[in-house]
């Protein structure tokens, strides 16, 4: 069946595909739904399975519609985010099968020029996924400048970092920054006349944005409660498109598999073989895109796919503190209302 639900081109949809190994249980569980590119394919070639779809953009909420009338309704749509996972799938966990993440905003978000996500729109800075506390047009005016600095030197990994903050500042003085536009006349201002690759703002935007939802806390707690509450031979494949997510999912499946083979620092260590491991890894490097798909979609080439299956019952219990990301994580707390 061929549903055209939107423009929106599902990144590594056959990689995700692939990574799904059918078993006795028979739901999915689409942490990200978006415009439904993943689920849409999951119920076409899955008849059996029936889907959980999250998002926290409320908006989306017709993609799921449209796929629950071809699909005789095996779809529930949950309006979420999916650090609530632990309460959405407390009555489905002895059926789940998989747990697909793909992290970031969806196309429809960013081409939607009233989200204030685009660089260019004369539209009130916004960027808010949905279910937010705070705007980037509040993050933007109401920050301290220290605080600004840290955000696009540690989450946008720009070198400009304190000249953009320095500039922002600045601004501040006279008028506060109202629209997208006036965030790019400022970091433009602040990086001076020269050539850039990539567009110079991409990076102080993400950034923003990032503390705006939230983004790396949602990550580790939601892949947190997975691990923890999934019962024997559930998977978990994410794609992860900055690299602080994808550091922060590699992590916690390398901590994952560490904790399961020393239960406890006390005790001597012991490397079970691949037969008594509780986390198998589905490959050790993270797979990108084909050549052909980062041509067909640019927006793929940072992709990474890493999936991973748990092999056992037991409750796996994991400490934030071990990814040694707390200054990221703090950051973002700061901003969380
Ligand atoms: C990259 S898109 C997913 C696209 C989807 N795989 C598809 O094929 O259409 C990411 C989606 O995740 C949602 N999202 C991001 N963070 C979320 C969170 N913390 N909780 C729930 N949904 C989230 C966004 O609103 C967006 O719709």
């Amino acid at each position: 069946m061929s549903l055209d639900i939107s423009p929106h081109y599902p990144v590594m949809l056959n990689e995700v595909i692939k990574s799904i190994k059918p078993n006795n249980k028979n739901t999915i569980v689409d942490c990200t739904f978006g415009c439904g590119g993943y689920s849409k394919k999951i119920l076409e070639i899955f008849p059996n399975y029936q889907i959980i779809a999250i998002d926290r953009d409320p908006s989306v909420k017709k993609f799921a519609d449209t796929l629950n009338t071809s699909f005789k309704n095996r779809l529930k749509f949950i309006n979420d985010k999916f650090s609530n996972l632990g309460n959405i799938i407390r009555n489905y966990q002895d059926d789940i099968s998989y747990f697909i993440f793909d992290f970031g905003i969806s196309s429809f978000q960013l081409d939607n020029y009233d989200r204030g996500f685009s660089f260019n729109s004369e539209i009130k800075l916004d960027m808010r996924m949905g279910h937010n506390t705070i705007s980037a047009y509040e993050l933007v005016n109401e920050a301290p400048l220290e605080d600004l600095n840290s955000i696009i030197k540690i989450f946008g990994e720009d070198s400009d970092h304190k000249k953009i903050a320095k500039e922002i500042v600045q601004i501040r003085k006279n008028k506060t920054i109202h629209t997208t536009k006036e965030l790019r006349n400022t970091i433009l201002k602040a990086k001076g006349n020269r050539y850039f690759k990539k567009d110079p703002c991409t990076k102080t935007f993400q950034a923003l944005r990032m503390i705006v939802n939230q983004e790396l806390s949602e990550i580790f707690n939601a892949l947190k409660k997975t691990i923890e509450l999934s019962k024997t031979n559930t998977g978990i494949t994410t794609v992860t498109f900055h690299s602080l997510e994808d550091r922060i999912v590699k992590k916690i499946f390398n901590i994952s598999k560490d904790l399961e083979k020393n239960p406890s620092r006390y005790l001597p260590k012991i490397t079970p073989n691949a037969e008594q491991s509780y986390i198998q890894k589905m490959s050790n490097k993270a797979i990108k895109p084909t050549d052909n798909e980062i041509a067909t979609n640019p927006r793929s080439r940072s992709a990474k796919l890493r999936s991973i299956i748990k092999m056992g019952n037991d409750k796996i219990n994991i400490n934030r503190k071990d990814l040694k990301m707390e200054r990221l994580f703090e950051l973002e707390e700061k901003y969380a209302g």
